[in-house]
């Protein structure tokens, strides 16, 4: 029987410190309720209780998309998409596959090729393994190819994509010139009348702009506060020539 698909926590890391922070704040108001320094004394409880329940939520709400709320993102960014299943797709920052075998599912004579430099900070168990074992999992194997590239250069000819997708992945690009580069590359490698669907918790506007400064036609749609944090948007931008 192949193993179950798993997607992976999106920026572990920082889920995880969310929770020590509130562990830490929470420990700190149960045991020292009131704490004295230098003949001074501090009342930590019930105090401490709120940045605790803070940390724990946030971190709680990060690990809850993780989990769950972006599989319906995931499909709210592909409907974006008028499929006809002969599509050739790209995804950027592909990750363990999941706008990439979401794509892929939707093809029949079409392709999808998913690129990454497999990012452990970024989501966990990162690898092109694990992509390969979810492809497997999901039975689309046929219809995917997978590269070690990075968004601020690809190896691909121009125009070779009617569709780009990317999911979370730009903002992790932290100098402007390179996010600025990625945006350009996603526009070189799609075929004109091709559209490309970005979504991210920041910096869309950036990215916009890249797009519209290229000629594309750009769509922003509304934060998603339903299931996504830090609640995520998508924009669409249509090459027209
Ligand atoms: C938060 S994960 C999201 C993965 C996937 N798109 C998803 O939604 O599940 C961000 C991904 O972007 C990748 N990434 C970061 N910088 C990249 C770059 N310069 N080029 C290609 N991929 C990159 C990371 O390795 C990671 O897989």
């Amino acid at each position: 029987m192949a193993a179950k698909p798993r997607y992976g926590i999106d920026a572990p890391t920082v889920i995880r410190n969310f929770f020590i922070a509130g562990a830490v704040f929470l420990a700190i108001a149960l045991f020292f309720p009131r704490i004295t320094i230098a003949h001074v004394e501090f009342v930590l409880f019930p105090g401490f209780l709120w940045p605790a329940g803070w940390f724990f939520l946030i971190g709680g709400l990060m690990l809850t998309y993780s989990l769950a709320g972006k599989f319906r993102h995931r499909d709210r960014i592909l409907a974006k998409v008028s499929w006809t299943g002969k599509e050739s797709v790209l995804d950027v920052g592909t990750g363990r596959g999941l706008l990439l075998i979401g794509a892929a599912k939707l093809l029949t004579t079409g392709h999808a090729t998913g690129i990454d430099i497999w990012s452990a900070e970024d989501l966990s168990g990162n690898s092109a393994e694990a992509l390969r074992a979810n492809i497997e999992a999901e039975r689309v194997a046929d219809k995917i190819t997978v590269k070690s590239e990075d968004a601020r250069q690809m190896s691909f000819p121009d125009g070779s994509f009617d569709v780009v997708v990317s999911n979370v992945c730009l903002h992790n690009i932290y100098e402007q010139p390179g996010r600025a580069k990625a945006c350009a590359e996603i526009v070189r490698v799609l075929k004109p009348g091709g559209v490309a669907v970005i979504s991210d918790y920041k910096l869309m506007w950036e990215y916009a702009r890249e797009f519209t400064g290229s000629g594309m036609a750009v769509e922003m749609c509304p934060l998603d506060w339903t299931g996504t944090f830090p609640p995520l948007r998508i924009l669409v931008a249509r090459k027209l020539t």
